[in-house]
């Protein structure tokens, strides 16, 4: 690995940007733990134009990384892309190798391979499952090529195998829904109601539909009068999620909640629900609530459509320059860095939050 030395003023620079992660818990192999519920996305964009030059782009002496990104199958994903390409420039002193895996664990593995072979200065990777990784990271290890974490989470025996990992609390996320869920019903007077639910799940495996489904479950043991009738993965797409929900239409006529665990599943879900001549949203027939909060979740918020989105925030490229500035420092960083998230429903104003929204 090349050695960089950075300014006084640039360490001290650092210390002090960082404001849009949590430490660290020490919970290396979960998919959740504590955060605290703030919003500030807006910021974090202005993070990645204002970083500082890491490596030199006039000697050409810039810092290689190689992200393995999942694929492109949602617009949180598309929106997490823009933040490693807006921030790994040349201009900030990064080469950027960027992979498309296609939401394919064979091809982010290959990816990493070819990373080593490469020789790059850091890889980081956004692993599309948890499971099955401890080969390619020894290769990594053996090689001296710090690798980072984003986005979700894997699971390994030796934690010494990724030097960080950053991205949302899952847990939580699933856990705030189903609290909100519980507090709408209420306020509609339909809190001792049976109410029937179904998932649209992610992709199985996948940190985000660990948490999720997880954290949902803690929530559905608090209250006996919820049901979940039935949980299918829609591979976090819209296609998908219209399949699966146009599938539970056909097999259950009296469905009160539609979780889906990101954004793109329920825009496909609303497709399906209305398709089938039924409705959803704050006035119609089905709650429907959904993950990420893309500027698109707002639209079908304000349209009427979906109830509400839960924050997942994706602009970790900041966030991953950070840790690459100050492992170039000879710092340490925390191994688990939490995201603060928000969520967001119907009754807040969304048209004045949607102009703000950075993704
Ligand atoms: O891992 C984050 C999840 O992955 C987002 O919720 C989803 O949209 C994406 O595909």
């Amino acid at each position: 690995m090349k050695k960089k030395v950075l300014s006084a003023l640039l360490i001290a620079a650092m210390a002090l940007s960082m404001t849009a992660c949590g430490s660290g818990n020490g919970d290396s192999g979960s998919s959740g733990g504590d955060s605290a519920p703030v919003s500030d996305d807006a910021e974090d964009t202005e993070d990645a134009e204002d970083a500082e030059p890491a490596g030199d782009a006039d000697s050409g002496d810039l810092i290689t990384v190689g992200y393995a990104q999942v694929g492109a199958e949602s617009d949180w994903r598309t929106a997490n892309t823009e933040s490693f390409k807006s921030t790994f420039t040349e201009e900030n002193g990064y080469k950027l190798i960027f992979d498309d895996a296609q939401q394919k664990q064979e091809n982010q593995i290959k990816a990493i391979r070819s990373f080593i072979q490469q020789e790059v200065d850091y890889i980081v990777v956004a692993p599309v499952v948890e499971t099955g990784w401890e080969t390619v990271l020894e290769e990594a290890k053996e090689a001296g090529i710090p690798v980072i974490l984003s986005d979700r989470m894997m699971d390994v025996s030796d934690d010494s195998l990724f030097e960080a990992w950053v991205g949302g609390n899952f847990v939580q996320e699933g856990e705030t829904c189903g609290d909100w869920i519980a507090e709408y019903l209420e306020d509609q007077g339909r809190g001792d109601e049976e109410i029937n639910m179904v998932t649209i799940q992610g992709t199985i495996g996948a940190s985000a539909q660990v948490g999720r489904t997880e954290g949902m479950a803690n929530k559905l043991k608090e209250h006996s009068n919820w049901k979940m009738l039935d949980m299918q993965s829609g591979e976090f797409t819209q296609a998908k999620g219209q399949e699966v929900m146009e599938s539970f239409l056909k097999s259950y006529d009296d469905i009160d909640v539609v979780i889906c665990e990101n954004d793109n599943e329920a825009f496909g879900a609303i497709d399906a629900i209305k398709a089938a001549g039924k409705s959803c949203g704050p006035d119609g027939d089905i709650i429907v609530v959904s993950f990420d909060s893309v500027k698109a979740a707002f639209e079908s918020m304000i349209a009427g459509d979906l109830n509400a989105t839960f924050e997942c925030n994706p602009l970790h490229g900041p966030r991953v320059a950070e840790i690459i500035q100050k492992l170039e420092a000879g710092e340490s960083v925390d191994k688990i860095q939490y995201v603060d998230e928000s969520y967001f429903d119907t009754s807040m104003d969304l048209e004045s939050i949607l102009e703000e929204r950075a993704y």
